[in-house]
């Protein structure tokens, strides 16, 4: 066996079911979208402006207001379905599977062939803001475990369901290999020694910055045992020598200075806001002196107009995501000097996503003013800073 993912075997009726619903959700997200933006401006929007003698001026508002409209209430049913769909229908072939796949992740870790490290914390406290609900109607959410050595979630969130990519600017790589590419370009004597990645999941992204910098070491911490020994075992299993440990990234045991490159990516938004500045004091305080922070997120609400926050912000109220409204109400700049960043070096915008630019495009396309993206669809929005 060459690839943990091959443990992740569905039958005919699963996969087409996983793929079905999988298409079904990008439909809503890529497409249909357009209508309820159709819905708005001829319905919804006259309505508003007519009773209040002015257009909405925020998503919050433009929420309020098309609640009852019912084409968005078609959409918001059929999109919310489709996501809570999608992982119900990977769960049978993971929970039929079970066994052989804590046994092979066992093996594995014994004997460790890249030379990788996994450290787990069965005493760590998981914080409210990830117990309190399944978030993004992962049934189980990220941390669940009900047996020993549980990879269910791992395999659940991570194992690839087979077939070409749904949404190729969401396929695995995307997110590291845009933001390294991006790193190359921006800062060409940055090599870091290593990078530490939180929230990593299984460490899918981080992997990917070994394409970029080859002799990086590789750090990743999730909250989520299940996905760390997951994640831990398709590193040593690809020949990636990685070191991942369950850590609330809020307090990490990693010594001051240690790192040059601290990333997240679709971090923080699930995070209620004071946690979240906890974390960019922590990263600031693990990162050297030069070091930088990289984050991928949503664009925040001051650089999209009302339509495109109250779209971004459907999750708040239909994904079990509490805290993303919140977290983008925050000005990313703000966010960074506030843990210690100096304002001069912070920076945010949209970068290329290396599958829908072609490799040799990406050179002219550095500069061009992209529009806020859409699930990758494009490019992707980041913020960071260099510590001084
Ligand atoms: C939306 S996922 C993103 C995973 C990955 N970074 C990606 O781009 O696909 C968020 C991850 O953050 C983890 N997480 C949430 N709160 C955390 C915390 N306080 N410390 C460490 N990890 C956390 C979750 O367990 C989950 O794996």
């Amino acid at each position: 066996m060459k690839n943990i993912d091959s443990l992740f075997q569905q039958t005919h009726d699963e996969y087409v079911r996983t793929r079905y619903i999988a298409k079904l959700h990008n439909h809503c997200l890529m497409n249909v979208r357009f209508k309820v933006r159709d819905a708005y401006e001829t319905s919804v929007k006259p309505k508003f402006e007519k009773k209040n003698g002015r257009s909405p001026e925020t998503g919050h508002e433009i929420s309020k207001a098309i609640e009852k409209n019912l084409f968005y209430r078609t959409y918001s049913s059929v999109r919310y379905n489709a996501q809570e769909m999608l992982s119900q229908s990977k769960q049978p072939a993971v929970a039929r599977q079970l066994p052989e796949m804590i046994k092979v992740v066992r093996k594995v870790a014994n004997e460790n062939p890249a030379g990788g490290t996994l450290k787990t914390d069965p005493n760590l406290e998981i914080p409210k803001y990830i117990t309190a609900q399944d978030v993004h109607l992962i049934p189980g959410g990220y941390h669940s475990e009900f047996t020993e050595d549980d990879v269910a979630q791992g395999f659940l969130l991570g194992a690839r369901h087979g077939g070409p990519p749904i949404n190729p600017g969401r396929d695995f790589g995307s997110v590291g290999n845009s933001v390294s590419a991006w790193l190359k370009h921006a800062y060409p004597d940055f090599t870091p020694a290593n990078i530490l990645d939180m929230g990593t999941q299984g460490g899918s992204n981080l992997m990917t910055y070994k394409v970029a910098y080859p002799d990086v070491g590789l750090y990743g911490i999730d909250i989520a045992a299940p996905s760390l020994r997951y994640g831990h075992a398709k590193a040593e299993m690809a020949g990636v020598k990685m070191h991942l440990s369950q850590q609330n990234a809020e307090k990490v045991d990693f010594e001051d200075e240690t790192f040059d490159l601290v990333v997240t990516s679709f971090f923080f938004h699930e995070i209620a806001v004071p946690a979240s500045k906890r974390i960019l004091k922590e990263a600031y305080r693990v990162l050297k002196p030069g070091g930088l922070m990289v984050n991928l997120e949503l664009p925040p609400h001051k650089s999209c107009e009302p339509f495109l926050n109250f779209m971004f912000d459907w999750d708040t109220r239909h994904n079990n995501e509490p805290n993303y409204r919140n977290y983008r109400s925050q000005d990313p700049i703000a966010l960074m000097t506030e843990a210690g960043f100096p304002e001069s070096e912070t920076f945010e915008r949209i970068v290329p996503e290396v599958a829908t630019y072609p490799k040799d495009k990406l050179a002219d396309v550095w500069d061009d003013k992209v529009e806020p993206p859409l699930h990758g669809r494009g490019g992707w929005y980041i913020y960071g800073s260099r510590k001084a």
